[in-house]
């Protein structure tokens, strides 16, 4: 069901599940798609994670709490790492950056620099956090389609590898920033492809109407190349980049956006007589937040990507039938990916007690169970913003009570606060019990606000039958501090 800009009641299939949400058999089963590697149930039907219990943490930590499977989380990383390196290997070799957008902090940027990967940023902040870390600046691409001057050049004090330029006037305000540090800025361009793509579907679309990067068609993102080019001292072109969407589940668009890339790759090479040695493909790998995803398997994503920049390459290398001939026209491009969501997405679940338990009459004989849990919108702002779809299942106890159509909702002052719209749960579900929701780990807390003044909640890292806080709870003080009066 969606929302409806009159209200909910107005909305397409209202009062009853959505059509992937049939009545479950078991509504105490784990769907193994929605939840990390390490997450089961005990015999005590308490929901575990790498050994420890909810109810446990739930004591030491309190509620809300945002709990990641820390070894999941590794392990989603060097899968991507270790598909796109044996994808790859037959061409220039991949690379992968974890986009940091997702969910960072300190420990986070840690096991990323521990598992191989390379880390994209997109603020000051965020490149603040990295730093704290002591991830290498070489290994950090920086995005943004505004960075100040004082993020650019503190990118460049750095020694961040890679910039990913947005527009004509970021283009001078680094070049000069170059000069003044007497450095050559490692830079891309981003290159819009005029794809967009979400879930199962892309639009290629004639028209690039987005704020980010350079327009292909328009002829921008060949002049920003140019540009560049002209001023060697001041700047290392290492290649061309796109991002094209979230959520995807195939690579159609990929094959789209590598199809143009590409093009421009090679345009470059032979009008400019310049070989980039990379071409970035960005994030957007979707992740499975209900049964209604389908995520593609990522071995099959590395192979996939290779196939299509193989293919691109030979197709557009004028007509040359393989690889090694491509050598004539241009280098063969290294590759690199940004996934966010798909790495630690699946690893975080978000912990909350319930609060309430209200039946309300729907009409038509009809009526909907709300469960109003300790948190909501300002820890988890996705439902809200995009009418992001979630699950949850009891976590702290076994049930055998007829599966409920419920709704849980947050304690917010909005009614939009909504945590998950639709979830089969037990009909003894009472107050004090521990709801989970899986797939908590991008952009709910990198996501989450201060909203009605409510101190967010803490990141509590599992791994081994070890908890530990990644990122402490705030405080009312924390809340209060910035009152200047
Ligand atoms: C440039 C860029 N790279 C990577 C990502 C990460 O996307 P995802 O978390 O969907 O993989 C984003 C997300 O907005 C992005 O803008």
């Amino acid at each position: 069901m969606r929302s409806h800009e009159a209200g909910v009641l107005h909305a397409e299939g209202y009062g009853g599940p959505p059509i992937y949400l049939p009545t479950p058999g078991d509504v105490m089963e784990l769907r193994r798609e929605l939840w990390s590697q390490n997450a089961q149930r005990d015999t005590a039907g308490r929901l575990t994670v790498a050994g420890r219990d909810v109810v446990s943490l739930a004591e030491e930590f309190g509620t809300a709490a945002y709990v990641i499977d820390e070894e999941d989380f590794r392990a989603r990383a060097r899968g991507f790492r270790d598909s796109l390196n044996a994808a790859f290997s037959g061409l220039a070799g991949a690379d992968v950056y974890y986009a940091g957008k997702a969910f960072l902090c300190t420990a986070v940027a840690r096991w990323v620099l521990e598992e191989g990967l390379g880390l994209d940023v997109c603020t000051g902040g965020e490149l603040a956090v990295a730093q704290r870390a002591g991830f290498p600046g070489e290994r950090i691409g920086f995005h943004g389609n505004n960075k100040s001057v004082a993020e650019l050049r503190e990118a460049l004090s750095y020694g961040v590898g890679r910039i990913i330029v947005d527009s004509r006037q970021e283009i001078d305000r680094l070049g000069a920033l170059a000069a003044e540090l007497g450095v050559r800025a490692p830079v891309m361009v981003r290159v819009t492809v005029g794809v967009e793509a979400h879930t199962h579907e892309f639009i290629a679309t004639g028209h690039e109407d987005q704020k980010f990067g350079f327009s292909l068609n328009g002829g921008a993102a060949f002049e920003a190349v140019q540009r560049i080019l002209a001023a060697p001292e001041r700047f290392e072109l290492l290649g061309l980049h796109s991002h094209i969407g979230s959520q995807i589940f195939d690579t159609s668009g990929f094959e789209a956006a590598a199809h143009r890339l590409v093009g421009l790759h090679i345009r470059v090479a032979e009008e400019l007589a310049y070989h980039c040695p990379e071409i970035n493909l960005g994030g957007g790998y979707g992740i499975a937040y209900t049964t209604a995803h389908d995520p593609l398997p990522v071995d099959r994503l590395g192979v996939e990507l290779a196939g299509i920049l193989t293919r691109e390459l030979t197709a557009l290398g004028d007509g040359h039938g393989a690889l090694d001939q491509v050598a004539q026209v241009t280098q063969v491009p290294r590759v690199a990916i940004e996934p966010g969501r798909a790495i630690v997405g699946p690893s975080m679940f978000t912990l909350y007690e319930v609060g309430t338990v209200k039946e309300v009459t729907l009409g038509d004989r009809r009526s909907r169970t709300y469960v109003s849990v300790d948190g909501g919108m300002s820890d988890n702002a996705r439902p809200a913003l995009y009418e992001a779809d979630y699950s949850c299942t009891l976590a702290n106890r076994h049930s055998d009570a007829p599966p409920m159509l419920s709704r849980v909702v947050g304690r917010h002052c909005e009614s939009g606060d909504i945590v998950v719209l639709d979830e089969w749960l037990p009909s003894d579900l009472t107050p004090g019990d521990l709801i989970a929701v899986p797939g908590t780990g991008a952009y709910c807390r990198a996501l989450s606000s201060q909203y009605n003044h409510t101190p967010r909640p803490p990141v509590i890292a599992v791994r081994g039958g070890h908890a530990r806080v990644i990122v402490r709870r705030e405080t009312i003080e924390d809340l209060l501090a910035l009152d200047a009066d």
